[in-house]
């Protein structure tokens, strides 16, 4: 029994102290010392930590605060990691912006003395200076300053740190008030790191460093990664004398604009895995040095902008390469010779490659099989054209395919549909042919984005049975000008996980599935239907908590304004068959408009007054419908409208002195409606508009002297109204005026001199913003305004009551293409210097009380130009003038 107690106390004793015991951890546990311990209290004491990161560190044991690690069998402190744990690339911003530390760092941190590993990357010192006394931790063999908004001079004692094997100071920052400026006079201090493996100096300014900054690198036998991406450095040296850094595995110099050739000694860096030398704007054809590197994994050598000449066969050679980058560069010719380097070597490892950008052409080759582990293929934005080679389904790797903005005329082969890897094809902008069937689609099963939009011939069509179900979920689609209809297809509603949906002129003349459209409302961003004949009625009372922007414009829709509950900026609804009234509440159910486009439509009654509480509405277009009663009265100043089209309905009453309130109204179409009463006279307040037509109502009074305030107007029309009164030399001042309409008025009194002063007529440039600014309110479309060019630079006063002469400084009008003075009581000669008006295309002077010889214009010889005056004589005229006595 003793021998029994005896042996269990043995073997608990051994349990307990032998070395793996979790037990003997605790038990013997050591203790960080009390002066580290008081160290680094007085290092928090110096932080600012909004999140309480370092609660932990009031412990008794410092050795088991948060981000601190001690030696094993000292206690003494040897690695401080406290690097933000919420990193912005994933995480939300505030969760980030509340974890990260600030304020002051202690020199108390010197009593560290084994501290080897120093963290404080992606914090927010917001500016402060790296402490020089960083220089004292001379057991300091990490130091991590990357994204913590250090700022100023990096300090050289850090070239006391022997021991020093990583230096990562890389000077971007997540902070909101944006990175520091880091820099460096002179490198001379990284000489002496001779352990130096990683040295990360990107962003930091070394624009003073000279020529030298090379050499000085040069002289760190050990270093293995090197990046200096964005450090304004100049000059790259073309020759050494020697390679000393022969260990170096990864470069980057990207960023900084070089301009030059490639130099010579970049091709001895035989270790080479990755190479970013992008932006660096070299120059020329890529060397076939380049082979020399036979271990480069990673090349980048996009954005140079003048590489050029045809894209070299050698990369194949390149056994280990892995990612290849030479978009955005000058290369042109075709891409034959490339791709078949890599079909003699077929054990390249190329996952990712990127051509875009450039001027290459013609067909793609078959020995795309070639490159069996490609995952990534970019070939957007160069001239290639001819079909999809069926050899892409050998590319069973593939996920993101991208030959958008190319112009490939050929078909896109059936083997596409055994990319089963494919999750996002981009095809976009291309001009294909030929119709897609099932095959296409076979094993596509990981698909998530389409992008397939082709020239408006629609001569691609997708064409699978009714009943075909697909073996994907679609998060993204974009398909243009291609055939899908006329029914709305079966596979497209079951994809229930649609965030965006673009269907633009695809043919489908089918009504919409409701349920449909109603599974999507919870999580559809963007959905653009426009251009096909979709009929019928929409689901009434959706709530689109995330939708940005609804299109279903140019399509059959009917019955009622959509009644949605949504945050959408624009909903675009023109040209279909929507009736009834606009929603009284449509202010409370798209609080976010900023675009309403609702033109030609059926709707009526009348405008409601709750888009004056749409404070970010931008654009109102509401042009042919047959809304009636009056405008409501009720806009402020803190609306920023810039553009109401509310022409061809039945608006009566006033125009509202509200609209006075909106200094930002550019554009204002109300004509052809019932609209009475005078101009308001608060509408000079809106002096950046360019644009308004008020033609076509009963608007009655004075022409508005304060016009000429109106420094930006390009358009006036005020034709078919009850104008009256005289035209007043204030008109003069229009300096920007290109299209004056005033016809079928009262207007009475003479045509003013002055008019030659009308300073865009003089010279007549200066119309192409303007212009824009109506076909965005209109959408450009429409036929009145789609064609605002015809009535360009025209003077239209026909139809009044003026009488006396025609102005002689009316020729002073050198860019006037329209001229129309028809029907009025003007009298006298016409003035013979008309002849010198060379724009001059449309003139119309008939029934005046014109009187003498018309002036020979060879282009004028229309009779009906003169007739209705009697007292003209001579051609086109039948009369002859008598013969002089
Ligand atoms: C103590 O640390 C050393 C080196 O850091 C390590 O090799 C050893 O396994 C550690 N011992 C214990 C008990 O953790
Ligand atoms: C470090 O802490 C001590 C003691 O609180 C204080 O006197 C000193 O100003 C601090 N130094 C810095 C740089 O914050
Ligand atoms: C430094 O920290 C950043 C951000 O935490 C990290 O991405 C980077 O890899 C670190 N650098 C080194 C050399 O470990
Ligand atoms: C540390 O670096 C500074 C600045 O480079 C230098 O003045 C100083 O002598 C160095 N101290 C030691 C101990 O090397
Ligand atoms: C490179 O190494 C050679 C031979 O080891 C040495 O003579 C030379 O000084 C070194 N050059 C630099 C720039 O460190
Ligand atoms: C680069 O390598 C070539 C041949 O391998 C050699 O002749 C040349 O001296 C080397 N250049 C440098 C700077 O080491
Ligand atoms: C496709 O485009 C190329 C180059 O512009 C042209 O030569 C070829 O005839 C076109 N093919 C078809 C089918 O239109
Ligand atoms: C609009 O967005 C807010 C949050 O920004 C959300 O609370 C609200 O429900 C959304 N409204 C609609 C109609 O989706
Ligand atoms: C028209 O221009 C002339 C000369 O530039 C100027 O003297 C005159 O005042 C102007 N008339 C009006 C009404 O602006």
């Amino acid at each position: 029994m003793a021998a029994y107690l005896v042996s269990c106390l043995l073997f608990l004793f051994l349990f307990l102290f032998s070395s793996n015991s979790p037990l003997l951890a605790r038990s013997t546990h050591i203790q960080c010392t009390p002066t580290e311990r008081r160290a680094l209290t007085l290092l928090r004491e110096g932080f600012t930590d909004p999140s309480g990161r370092l609660t932990s560190w009031s412990r008794e044991d410092c050795c088991t605060w948060e981000g601190v690690e001690c030696h094993n069998r000292t206690g003494r402190v040897t690695k401080l990691d406290l690097r933000n744990p919420h990193h912005l690339i994933n995480g939300d911003r505030a969760a980030y912006e509340r974890s990260c530390l600030g304020g002051k760092i202690n020199q108390s941190l010197l009593l560290l003395e084994y501290l080897t590993y120093l963290d404080l990357s992606l914090n927010d010192f917001q500016g402060l200076e790296i402490p020089r006394f960083f220089g004292e931790l001379k057991s300091l063999q990490y130091l991590n300053l990357s994204f913590a908004s250090f700022a100023g001079e990096i300090p050289p004692s850090l070239g006391n740190l022997s021991e020093l094997e990583y230096v990562d100071l890389y000077a971007d920052s997540f902070s909101s008030t944006g990175p520091r400026e880091l820099r460096s006079q002179s490198l001379e201090w990284l000489t002496h790191l001779s352990s130096l493996k990683h040295l990360n100096l990107g962003f930091s300014k070394l624009n003073g460093v000279a020529g030298q900054w090379l050499q000085m690198l040069n002289m760190l036998p050990s270093l293995v990664d090197l990046r200096l991406h964005w450090c304004e450095l100049q000059g790259l040296p073309l020759t050494l004398p020697s390679i000393n850094f022969t260990s170096l595995s990864v470069l980057d110099l990207s960023e900084n604009s070089f301009s030059s050739v490639f130099p010579q000694w970049l091709f001895n860096l035989t270790g080479l895995t990755e190479l970013y030398l992008t932006w660096d704007f070299f120059s020329g054809s890529i060397p076939a040095d380049f082979a020399n590197l036979e271990t480069l994994r990673v090349l980048d050598l996009s954005d140079n902008l003048n590489l050029e000449g045809q894209i070299p066969g050698f990369f194949g050679n390149l056994s280990k390469l892995e990612f290849l980058d030479l978009s955005a560069n000058n290369f042109h010719g075709d891409i034959y010779e490339f791709f078949s380097g890599f079909s003699s070597s077929p054990n390249n490892k190329l996952e990712s490659l990127d051509l875009s950008a450039n001027s290459l052409s013609g067909e793609l080759p078959d020995s795309l099989r070639s490159v069996k582990h490609l995952q990534h293929l970019d070939l957007s934005s160069n001239s290639f054209w001819g079909s999809i080679p069926s050899s892409i389904g050998s590319l069973s790797e593939l996920r993101k395919l991208d030959l958008s903005y190319n112009m490939m005329n050929g078909t896109i082969p059936e083997s596409f549909g055994q990319l089963s890897w494919l999750v996002d094809m981009n095809l976009m902008a291309n001009s294909w042919n030929g119709m897609l069937k099932e095959t296409h689609f076979t094993n596509l099963i990981k698909l998530e984005h389409v992008r397939l939009t082709t020239d408006p011939t629609r001569s691609l069509a997708i064409g699978v049975s009714d009943g075909w179900s697909p073996p994907f979920k679609l998060k993204t689609i974009q398909i243009e000008n291609c055939m899908l209809g006329p029914s709305f297809p079966l596979w497209l509603q079951v994809q229930n996980e649609l965030t965006s949906v673009i269907l633009r002129n695809v043919g489908i003349s089918d009504t919409i599935p409701g349920k449909w459209f109603s599974q999507m409302s919870t999580q559809v961003t963007y959905l653009v239907l426009s251009q096909n004949g979709i009929r019928g009625e929409l689901p009434h009372q959706l709530s689109y908590p995330n939708l940005n922007v609804i299109d279903l414009s140019y399509n059959n829709f009917d019955g009622p304004f959509p009644s949605w509950s949504t945050n959408a900026t624009d909903v675009l609804l023109q040209e279909n068959s929507f009736s009834g009234p606009i929603p009284e509440n449509i202010g409370a159910l798209m609080p976010r408009l900023q675009k309403l486009y609702v033109s030609r439509n059926h709707l009526s009654g009348r405008i409601p007054l709750s888009m004056c509480d749409i404070e970010g509405l931008n654009i109102i277009s509401l042009r042919n419908n047959k809304l009636s009663g009056q405008l409501p009265n009720c806009w402020h100043r803190s609306l920023v409208l810039w553009g109401i089209d509310i022409s061809n309905n039945s608006l009566t009453g006033n125009i509202p002195s509200s609209f006075g309130f909106l200094s930002s109204l550019s554009v204002l179409l109300l004509s052809n409606n019932n609209l009475v009463g005078e101009i308001p006279s608060s509408l000079r307040n809106c002096s950046g508009l360019t644009s308004v037509d008020l033609g076509g109502n009963k608007i009655s009074g004075s022409l508005p002297l304060w016009a000429q305030n109106l420094s930006s107007l390009f358009m006036l029309r005020l034709g078919s109204n009850l104008f009256s009164g005289n035209i007043p030399d204030e008109f003069c001042g229009l300096q920007n005026v290109h299209i004056l309409n005033l016809s079928g008025n009262k207007i009475s009194g003479t045509i003013p001199k002055c008019i030659g002063n009308l300073t865009a007529l003089v010279n007549g440039k200066g119309s192409d913003v303007f212009e824009g600014l109506i076909k965005v309110v209109t959408r450009g479309r429409d036929p009145e305004y789609s064609s605002i060019e015809a009535n360009l630079n025209s003077i239209e006063l026909s139809g009044n009551q003026l009488t006396g002469e025609i102005p002689d400084e009316i020729t002073n009008l050198l860019a006037l293409r329209i001229l129309n003075l028809s029907h009025n009581h003007l009298s006298g000669a016409i003035p013979k210097s008309l002849a010198s008006l060379d724009a001059l295309t449309r003139l119309n002077l008939s029934y005046n009380n014109l009187s003498g010889s018309i002036p020979f214009i060879p282009r004028f010889n229309d009779s009906s130009i003169f007739e209705g005056n009697p007292l003209l004589c001579g051609t086109p005229l039948p009369t002859k003038c008598p013969l002089p006595i």
